[in-house]
This record gives C-alpha cells, structure tokens and sequence, in this order.
C-alpha cells in the first residue's frame, strides 16, 4: 500500500504561494500519495493549480452539519465543492484552541464520511500525560470516542509535544503507539482496522522521515511546519518506503 504524506499548513499560506508550490509539487514523481491541506480560504486555488496531478487536497476542520445557522464554520460538502477530499479533524490545536471533545470529533468525523469525503483523526497524548505512563491509554481512549459508528478513514498519530517542537518520540515508541492503534482499531472496525493507514505527525521533517516512515504500521505522515515549502514536503515523500 503506498503511504500517504499529508501537509498540514495550519493558518499559513496567501494566493500568491498557490502557483508556484503546485508547480513544485506536479513536477515530482512521487511513488507516495501526496495531499496538502491549506487553509480555507485556498483550497480553491490549489484545487484549479492541481487539477488532473493526482495530488490531493484537503481541509482542516469542518462543522458536524451540513448547513444552517453556524456563523463562521464550513461544512464538510461545501469544502468538497471547493475541492477537498479529505479533512483533518480532532487535531489537537482544535481541541485545545476550540475545546473539541471527542464527541464532537466522533460527530466531525461521521459528517466528513457522510459528505463523501475521507477523516484523518488525530489522537496523541500531552508530555505529562507520556511522563505518567498514560500515553497509550489516552490514546485508546480517544479512538475509543472519536470514531463514529462504521468509520472508514486514516488515523495521525500526534504527541503533543512533538508538535512545531523539534522533538520526536523514539523509535520504539511510535512502533509501540502504532501497534496499539492497530489492536484498538481491528478491535472496533474488525476487518476494516486491519486496512486503515496510520500516520505519523509531529515534527517529521526531512531529516528524520525516512526512520519514521519505515517502522511497522506506520503508514505515512502529517507534517505540519515542514510541509510549508514544497522542497521539504516532496523530500519526505521521497523518504517513503516503496510500498
Ligand atoms: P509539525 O506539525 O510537523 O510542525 O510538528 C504537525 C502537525 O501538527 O500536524
């Protein structure tokens, strides 16, 4: 199965950046599934600078309806229609900046499968919680809430502290999380768990992708401040196992 390198450009980017990055990124022959999720307000863009690359793109929240009067917030099926095909839900600067609950992940995330469209959930626990020996617990416990009855879709692993921070968990650790993950995943979805991809995120950058990206059940990343200049995205593609 190829893996799936997801940019997550968090509240970055302005038009003039569109043309040239998607440039960068059809150019390159890529043996991983690239997607870019920028902001709202250029999913557009990108979707008209993409057209026909095979690169995809992506949004990085939606609303749990598909209309009405929720000023502010953005449906699943309206960001389809600019161009999405998948939305990043439940990322843990939305449930500390916007106090997501995993309800109302579970709730974003059935809304994102119900517009057609695919979820990358993210789970990943604090550094207090790692240092109490909690971190797989938390983690099962999101996925326990956070995915909606007959979820199909693509899981992140996030530790918080390795987000925008430099720091990574060891080796050990993330094939340890990721097996976890797995287990609960087959232990909810049966057979569908035993497909689903599982990426890593946390301060992947192209230095370090390549270790990250050969352990066991990990199968692709969610690169955050990396995914910012085109280079760096396309070198942690490169850095993907053949699969
Ligand atoms: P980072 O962010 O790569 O800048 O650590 C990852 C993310 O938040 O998805």
């Amino acid at each position: 199965m190829r893996q799936l390198i997801a940019g997550n450009w968090k509240m970055n980017g302005k038009l003039a950046e569109v043309a040239g990055y998607a440039q960068a990124v059809r150019a390159a022959t890529l043996h991983a599934d690239l997607l870019i999720c920028p902001p709202f307000t250029l999913i557009d863009r990108f979707a008209a600078a993409l057209a026909g690359s095979g690169i995809a793109l992506g949004a990085q929240d939606c609303h749990a309806n598909p209309h009405g009067a929720h000023t502010g917030d953005t449906s699943a099926a309206m960001l389809a229609e600019a161009g999405a095909r998948y939305i990043i839900i439940g990322h843990s600067e939305r449930r500390l900046d916007h106090g997501e609950t995993n309800a109302i992940v579970a709730g974003k995330t059935a809304a994102v499968i119900a517009a057609g469209l695919t979820p990358i959930v993210c789970v990943g626990e604090t550094e207090a919680q790692r240092d109490a020996g909690e971190a797989e617990t938390v983690v099962r416990q999101q996925l326990a809430h956070s995915l909606p009855e007959g979820f199909a879709g693509v899981i992140a692993y996030e530790p918080v502290w390795a987000i925008g921070t430099g720091r990574t968990p060891t080796e050990e650790d993330v094939a340890a999380m990721h097996a976890a993950i797995r287990a609960a995943l087959v232990e909810k979805l049966g057979e569908t768990g035993k497909g689903l991809l599982i990426l890593y995120g946390g301060s992947v950058k192209p230095g370090n992708a390549a270790s990250l990206l050969a352990l066991p059940e990990v199968g692709g990343a969610l690169v955050g401040g990396a995914s910012l200049k085109a280079e760096d995205l396309l070198a942690i593609a490169e850095a993907a196992p053949r699969g």
